[in-house]
């Protein structure tokens, strides 16, 4: 593990990591579990994870721990999720303070059931003061519910009279964005060797170096972390030029 940390270039780290945890159910199966044992399992790799980002100092990280689809699963599964959601906050908010991380939430909080919101604004405010890593967790989030949002609430700016139509460019969009504080990420992650999205940051996922790997969530370390980040040290980010004009070194992102 050491090696693996030694080949990282800390000069050309991503400022934000993204990743999508999956793989909790598979796991638990092969080990002949309940589902919502694997998704007890992942708070340890979320734990070894943000303690791995932090320690590299990485700015933002973003985990997308509960997709608007993922309401749609066997209630049971939902209510455990929930509740391991409010226990998860509970026990490691201190953490969080003493580590100098601020958590931040994005999704559609009103979703959630009321002692979870309450859990998630004290930890927030607790954090508030931090200027360590930001953790944002992605909860009863979606990149289309997100999209929607921006349209519905640059459309009440227009009613109102206090933007124009012809006004609206990508500055305007990006500050309707739940991310509108976060740079976009220029690395993410996906495990359980699923090749896809899944509604993830749609918007801003647009220039992100993307990352597979086969290893199931429950089982994602901090070695395999830096396995990704030296990967996509290796990459060349040309964002639509060519090669010859791209100078720039990797890591560094046009972002706002
Ligand atoms: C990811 O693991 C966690 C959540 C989506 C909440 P899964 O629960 O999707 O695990 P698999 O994909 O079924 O193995
Ligand atoms: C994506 O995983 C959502 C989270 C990890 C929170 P899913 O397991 O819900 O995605 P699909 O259904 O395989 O696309
Ligand atoms: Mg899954």
């Amino acid at each position: 593990m050491q090696d693996l940390l030694h080949q990282i270039d800390n000069t050309r780290l991503p400022r934000h990591i993204a990743i999508i945890m999956d793989g909790n159910g598979r796991w638990a199966k092969e080990q002949g579990h309940d589902r919502l044992y694997g998704h007890y399992k992942g708070v340890e790799s979320v734990r070894n994870i943000v303690e791995g980002c932090a320690e590299l100092g990485i700015e933002y990280l973003t985990l997308y721990a509960f997709s608007t689809e993922n309401w749609d699963r066997p209630e049971y599964e939902v209510v455990g999720l929930m509740e391991l959601l409010v226990k998860t906050i509970r026990n490691e908010v201190e953490t969080l303070k003493k580590n100098n991380i601020r958590l931040h939430v994005i999704g559609d909080m009103e979703m959630l059931p009321q002692h979870a919101q309450n859990e998630l604004t004290e930890a927030k405010e607790i954090t508030k003061g931090n200027t360590g890593l930001n953790l944002v967790m992605a909860l009863s989030y979606s990149g289309r519910w997100e999209i929607q949002n921006v349209i519905k609430s640059i459309a009440k700016e227009v009613e109102k009279g206090s933007l124009s139509p012809e006004d609206i460019d990508q500055e305007i969009v990006q500050k309707h964005l739940c991310t509108r504080n976060f740079p976009d990420p220029e690395l993410m992650i996906r495990t359980s060797g699923e090749y896809r999205i899944s509604n993830f940051l749609l918007y801003q996922l647009a220039y992100s170096e993307l990352y597979f790997t086969p290893v199931l969530w429950p089982e994602f370390r901090k070695n395999n972390l830096y396995e990704a980040i030296i990967d996509f040290q290796g990459r060349e980010r040309r964002f639509g030029k060519t090669s010859e004009q791209v100078t720039e070194p990797v890591g560094s992102t046009p972002n706002p």
